[in-house]
């Protein structure tokens, strides 16, 4: 197993291109199984859950090109409507093939994705969305059988926002008859970049944004081309890292647009940023102000940015308070942090945390993808040397994220 030798200190300085968004082409890269046409994909980034999602979808029978950032499907032959839990259980994203599946060859088998380092992580909504489009839903023995004949428009309102419950449901209800309307929809960048290339697909969707999505069935979708979406979240990462170790980056690719509330945490960190449509250039040279925050559905603050934040305020001039809302044990990297010298303690789901004048590198294991970053972080920012063990959480959602670092001055290499 690959692990991240990190000798800390270093600013960072130099710049960063930003890869396409992780949230964004799971979806998108499953909305190729909605068409027979070829659907033409740029800015898809080099990571392991997209590696996991090609050969997902490569088992359905759908073509599948690959070419640097350009992935080309085609699904023409698609013969086999199944998600096994050889891959299900390793990426639970691969729940997005069921609505797809569904919507256009009128069955789907698809394992029930497990449980998760960060919480339990249901999929019942999705399940529930489709029963109310009209398919007859059975689990056994781990998988859940799908079966309509035809699915059919709906009104939906789901519990809670779920953001790839929302993208499950816009995808089934393109190819439903009638009209669908999904209320409490994820209003996420992520939701709004898929519903962009299926309605370039011929998918016909209003309020696409909103918590409202307005979808009236087509007979079927025709084949387009797309960019992914920049990732906000990578992005993010890199502005925590320079923020907790000092320096001046400049990040291209960008979607500042899409960022506000990260953004604004930063500045109060202390963080000097200038801003353009799709570059920040990002300064620090203090020591970071203490955060408090509460992570919330887009557009408010992601708790996938959690972690990371964490990380800066363990060494910031004051305390803090972290809350997290959207998934139950998402603090696996408080007991990791520590380890470092971070004075953190929780109770139930808020953060308390104590700025410390400097952490002090040793072995530390990562937990999950965002904790994996955060740690990333808390090592730039030690002293000495931190070696992190259990990197594949990290390559499954950052596009070479050490060659990226290291390109900006920071001391860090793989183990294999
Ligand atoms: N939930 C249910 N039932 C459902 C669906 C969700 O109870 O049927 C609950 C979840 O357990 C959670 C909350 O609703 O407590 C929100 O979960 P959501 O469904 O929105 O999460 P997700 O779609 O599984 C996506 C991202 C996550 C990100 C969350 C929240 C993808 C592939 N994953 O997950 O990304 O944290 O939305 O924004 O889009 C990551 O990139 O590190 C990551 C975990």
């Amino acid at each position: 197993m690959d692990k991240l030798l990190i000798t800390g200190g270093k600013r960072l300085v130099g710049d960063v291109t930003i890869s396409g968004a992780k949230n964004a082409a799971l979806p998108i890269l499953c909305a190729g199984l909605l068409t027979a046409g070829d659907v033409v994909l740029d800015n898809v980034p080099h990571l392991h859950d997209v590696a996991t999602m090609l050969k997902l979808l490569g088992q359905t029978g759908l073509a599948v090109q690959q070419d640097g950032e350009r992935v080309v499907l085609n699904g023409s032959a698609i013969d086999k409507l199944e998600a096994p839990y050889e891959l299900v259980k390793t990426m639970r994203a691969s729940i997005l093939v069921l609505g797809p599946l569904l919507a256009r060859f009128g069955e789907a088998k698809v394992s029930l994705p497990g449980g998760c380092a960060i919480g339990s992580r249901p999929v019942d909504q999705h399940i529930k969305g489709l029963q109310a489009l009209g398919a007859e839903i059975t689990i056994d023995a781990g998988y859940i059988y799908a079966k309509c004949k035809k699915l059919k428009g709906a009104r939906i309102v789901t519990d809670m926002i779920t953001v790839t419950g929302t993208e499950n449901l816009l995808m089934a209800a393109t190819l439903a008859e009638g009209e669908t309307i999904l209320e409490n929809a994820a209003r996420e960048p992520e939701v709004t970049d898929l519903a962009n290339l299926l309605v370039a697909m011929g998918a016909q969707i209003s309020g696409i944004g909103t918590d409202r999505l307005v979808i009236q069935g087509v007979p079927e979708l025709h084949g387009a081309s797309h960019s992914v979406i920049s990732d906000r979240i990578e992005a993010a990462t890199f502005l925590c890292a320079v923020a907790a170790t000092g320096g001046d980056i400049t990040l291209h690719n960008t979607r500042t647009d899409i960022m506000d509330a990260a953004l604004d945490k930063l500045r109060e960190i202390g963080l000097q940023m200038t801003i353009d449509k799709d570059t920040i250039r990002a300064q620090m040279d203090a020591r970071p102000n203490p955060v408090t925050f509460r992570t919330t559905e887009y557009p408010g603050f992601p708790t996938d940015m959690q972690a990371q934040f964490m990380a800066v305020n363990t060494i910031a001039n004051g305390a803090s308070r972290v809350t997290e809302t959207i998934f139950e044990n998402r603090f696996m990297h408080v007991q990791e942090m520590n380890r470092l010298g971070a004075a953190i303690e929780t109770d139930g789901n808020t953060a308390f945390i104590k700025g410390v004048d400097q952490l002090v590198g040793a072995p530390v294991m990562a937990t999950d993808l965002r904790a994996s970053a955060s740690l990333v972080i808390a090592g730039l920012a030690a002293k000495g040397e931190t070696l992190i063990d259990r990197i594949y959480h990290l390559d499954r959602g950052y596009d070479r994220m050490e060659v990226k670092l290291q390109a900006i001055g920071a001391n860090i290499s793989r183990i294999k």
